[in-house]
């Protein structure tokens, strides 16, 4: 990647990832999927790595008019398949300079009826896992970095770990437990990476469309609708936007964030949207 000038702050060159290798985990579908596009239109080379081929195979597809893209089937919770990927990414390339945690998994029943193994798996697939991944890859992050361009980690979290979700009708605990975790283990890790010219943030997602979310959206959009202040669901671009930012010489200086990329609904306290009602009542004075 050509040295950009410290004062050339044109968007081209300031988001610029040219020649970076990203790695995306949870990359064939999805949120994953759509920043793995991001990041290819912004000039990096691509890895995502899932457990479906099929889902793989669709992906690539959809990726094809991009040569700087592969792809890795992997299970993320599976100590040898995470040894197989680094081994895979440093015969490769070398080194990593970009690590996105977006594999993620959900489970939803009533309290009384929560399966042990339900918890285990979210918690496992969303917080052990994206631990030993990171730890895993970090001598390949730290063999990218240096201190004025250092390497990236990207942990996708998401609002449920902000606050306690309130639309969907069924609890989803160990899901906003998970999420709670891994936005601090963000700041930890972020302390013990600086060091080592690695920067470590989270992106916290409000709803999006996926296949996670496509059963909820059938049932709740509407809700889901009224309890954000933005009074709708995020897009893409609005996802894409922020990690572009985080990866590239624009956010070389943020470590330890958990960006909330949500419409406001983890602060609204499900209040949902004001309403023009709402606001004409607030403001009339009592009689
Ligand atoms: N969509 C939203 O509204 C929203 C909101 C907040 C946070 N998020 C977070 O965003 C991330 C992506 O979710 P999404 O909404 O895009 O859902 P999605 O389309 O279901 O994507 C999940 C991805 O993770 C992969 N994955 C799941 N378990 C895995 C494992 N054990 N090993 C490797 N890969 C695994 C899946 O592929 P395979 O099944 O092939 O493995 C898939 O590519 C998740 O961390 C989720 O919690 C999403």
């Amino acid at each position: 990647m050509a040295e950009a000038s410290p004062r050339d702050f044109s968007a081209s060159r300031l988001f610029d990832l040219s020649d970076r290798t990203a790695l995306v985990t949870g990359g064939s579908s999805g949120i994953g999927l759509e920043m793995a596009k991001g990041l290819l239109q912004n000039g990096a080379r691509v890895i995502i790595a899932s457990r479906s081929r099929k889902k793989i195979d669709e992906a690539l597809a959809e990726l094809s008019g991009y040569p700087e893209v592969s792809a890795f089937e992997f299970d993320i919770t599976r100590a040898e398949d995470r040894q197989r990927l680094a081994a895979e990414v440093e015969q490769r390339f070398g080194s990593l300079y970009l690590l996105i945690n977006n594999a993620g998994t959900n489970w939803g029943a009533k309290l009384e009826e929560y399966p042990d193994a339900g918890f285990a798996k979210v918690m496992d697939t969303n917080v052990n896992a994206q631990f030993a991944l990171t730890r895993d890859l970090a001598p390949l992050l730290a063999a990218a970095a240096d201190a004025g361009a250092p390497a990236r980690i990207i942990n996708i979290g998401s609002m449920d770990g902000l606050h306690v979700p309130v639309v969907q009708r069924v609890p989803t605990f160990a899901y906003s437990a998970s999420k709670a975790a891994l936005h601090h283990l963000t700041r930890a890790l972020a302390v013990e990476l600086g060091p080592r010219h690695i920067t470590v943030n989270a992106v916290a997602p409000g709803f999006f469309a996926s296949r996670m979310t496509r059963h909820v959206f059938e049932q709740y959009l509407a809700d889901i609708e009224a309890d954000c202040p933005l009074g709708r669901i995020g897009q893409p671009e609005e996802i894409v936007g922020v990690v572009t930012y985080l990866a590239s010489r624009a956010g070389s200086y943020t470590t330890g964030a958990v960006i909330p990329v949500d419409g406001g609904t983890s602060i609204s306290k499900g209040r949902g949207s004001v309403s023009e009602a709402d606001r004409k009542r607030s403001f009339r004075r009592p009689d």
